[in-house]
């Protein structure tokens, strides 16, 4: 299982310390756990982490290679810092940043080419799953998103926009729903994480459900306790 953490634009160096110790020295499983810090958080997290079993990566990368791009951060300068992945096309980078899938599609490309797992975002808006045009609006973020990507070098994370942040976690059908489809788009070759409102207590449910590869965290990540409980997920 993959159990991930997005602490978003949270901590400082100290309160990053303090939470990285806390779950290093709790953690009891062969789960992978990948944090996601922000960028003046990378090199403390890795410090800290680098004799376990825990990855590091970047919250999002710069859709060019290098040059002239004043405040971002390249694929190549994310992995060079240490890390292994990075999340790509997460819902606040679409809507903040008007963030789109031809966007991500270079950034993956970025990453990979630069050695870095992508950890790919995609979601339906609460107003696309009213009108039941979740699964069109799934494929067409995929067939954007993955032109010309392997889908074998990434990783998914199916987090509905309505889910995330709000503490409505999507039901058990409608998760198993599109991580089926996801899966059978990609005939099984792909890791399928869902987010959106995963806490220490749906987190054990949500992992057991068939396709669901492991977890992304957000607000339940930012505090030990219950990352750990999440973290320490056994699989039977
Ligand atoms: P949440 O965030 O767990 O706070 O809903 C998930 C995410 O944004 O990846």
């Amino acid at each position: 299982m993959i159990i991930a953490a997005n602490w978003k634009m949270n901590l400082t160096q100290k309160q990053a310390v303090s939470l990285i110790n806390s779950i290093a020295n709790n953690l009891n499983t062969k789960n992978n756990i990948l944090i996601f810090p922000s960028f003046t958080l990378i090199e403390t997290v890795k410090k800290l982490t680098s004799q376990k079993t825990i990855f590091v990566g970047a919250q999002d990368c710069s859709v060019n290679s290098s040059g002239a791009y004043t405040g971002e951060v390249s694929a190549e300068q994310v992995k060079d810092s240490g890390c292994n992945y990075v999340i790509l096309g997460h819902s606040e980078r679409r809507k903040y940043h008007n963030e789109t899938d031809l966007q991500i599609n270079k950034k993956a490309k970025l990453a990979i080419k630069s050695d870095l797992t992508p950890l790919i975002c995609i979601g339906e808006t609460l107003e696309q799953r009213k009108t039941n045009q979740t699964i069109k609006v799934i494929k067409a973020q995929l067939d954007e998103i993955y032109t010309e990507v392997d889908a074998s070098r990434t990783i998914i994370a199916y987090e509905p926009v309505w889910a995330i942040g709000t503490g409505l976690t999507a039901k058990n059908e409608e998760i198993i729903e599109v991580h089926n489809y996801i899966n059978d788009y990609f005939s099984g070759k792909v890791r399928i994480l869902y987010g959106g409102s995963v806490n220490e207590q749906n987190s054990d449910e949500i992992l057991a459900l068939k396709n669901v590869s492991g977890v992304l965290v957000g607000g339940a990540s930012l505090v030990a306790e219950k990352f750990i409980k999440i973290a320490n997920f056994l699989q039977k």
